[in-house]
């Protein structure tokens, strides 16, 4: 039972893979961002990321609408299912569909710090009981065969030091989960925003690596604040994996800078891309989705470069618009040509 909405994009193989990396990079789950616009539009710039979708909760899914959870496009692989939640019973139904549906990994949040999440025991406010994750993946591990991962934070408010840390993933990695991806900072249950505790508590990438020393056997994967292509070398010469969130989304030019990591030329052009993603929702307006759920995610395409702001404006001012199609994003692409333009031949 899968459902596809939409074709695979016609994505030529237009570089050439080498022999597989020995390391990851992927692609955070990132609610309200990276839902199955966004990550059909960031798999066009490198097919060898790992996608993650937003996290979804056990409840919505065991009593909302499947299809609108879990639809995604072929193309969309390799591709995690996130989970939220703590009832053992309830996520290994969840991780079970995860599987049917066609989902090549499942993973449960532990890094989340909102209220309305933590009033349900679901995301960070887990790292107090590692005991209960663990029953958690062992319920999910019990259903599937695909790899049941955690992504985590490297504490909670007095939680903080790296024993407790470490305590967390010996108990989880007991059941066999093999695969932690651990974002870089303790989160703070009470006073901060969840935007606060993406920023507040520092960095410390040193947990992370010292992680990897002490568990050897496992995968661990380092997220938080890595924005470029030198970080990721730098990172996956102490870890087994890079995971990379507002970036991301807020230049995701940054993936096919990426591509030679994996013995890939990057032939790809932020015009090819759009192109691609033109037709791409051409075919989801013909199926009713509204242009502005799409060219949400694109305002990043040219950050950094002239007539990036124009392009930003551009559409944030006429897409919403009634009866807005297509030539919305046209016109902005046309603005970022002149901005060009101009600054090869100056008036
Ligand atoms: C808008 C937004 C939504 C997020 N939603 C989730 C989520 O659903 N699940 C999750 O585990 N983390 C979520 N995060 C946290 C990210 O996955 C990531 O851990 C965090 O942004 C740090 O990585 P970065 O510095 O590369 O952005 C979210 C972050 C942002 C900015």
């Amino acid at each position: 039972m899968r459902a596809m909405t939409t074709p695979a994009p016609s994505m030529p193989p237009a570089s050439t893979p080498a022999a597989a990396p020995a390391k990851a990079l992927s692609v955070a789950p990132m609610m309200d961002w990276t839902d199955r616009h966004d990550r059909f539009f960031l798999r066009l710039f490198n097919p060898h990321v790992r996608l993650y979708t937003e996290m979804v909760t056990t409840g919505a899914l065991l009593h909302g609408d499947v299809p609108r959870f879990l639809t995604f496009d072929a193309s969309e692989h390799p591709l995690a299912l996130q989970l939220g939640g703590s009832d053992p019973t309830a996520l290994a139904q969840c991780a079970q569909l995860a599987e049917d549906w066609g989902y090549d990994e499942v993973n449960l949040n532990v890094g989340c710090p909102s209220d309305r999440v933590q009033q349900n025991k679901i995301g960070a406010c887990l790292m107090a009981e590692p005991e209960l994750v663990a029953e958690c993946i062992s319920a999910m591990q019990a259903k599937v065969k695909i790899p049941v991962t955690v992504k985590h934070r490297i504490g909670i408010d007095d939680l903080d030091d790296y024993d407790h840390l470490a305590r967390f993933v010996e108990t989880v990695a007991a059941t066999g989960c093999h695969t932690f991806i651990v974002h870089a900072r303790i989160a703070i249950l009470a006073g901060l925003s969840p935007k606060e505790n993406r920023e507040i508590p520092p960095l410390r990438y040193d947990d992370v690596y010292r992680l990897k020393r002490d568990f050897p056997q496992l995968d661990i994967h380092i997220n938080g604040g890595i924005k470029t292509v030198p970080d990721i070398e730098e990172h996956w010469r102490h870890t087994d994996g890079v995971m990379i969130g507002r970036e991301a989304y807020h230049n995701p030019w940054l993936l096919a800078e990426a591509l030679p990591l994996f013995g890939s030329v990057n032939d790809k052009t932020r015009e090819g891309v759009l192109e691609d993603y033109i037709a791409f929702m051409a075919r989801e307006m013909a199926a009713g989705v509204p242009l502005t759920q799409m060219t949400r995610h694109i305002l990043g395409l040219f950050q950094g470069l002239p007539g990036a702001r124009r392009w930003r404006q551009h559409i944030s001012d006429h897409a919403h618009r009634r009866g807005a199609g297509l030539e919305v994003v046209r016109q902005a692409a046309a603005f970022v040509r002149q901005a060009q333009d101009m600054r090869v031949h100056p008036l």
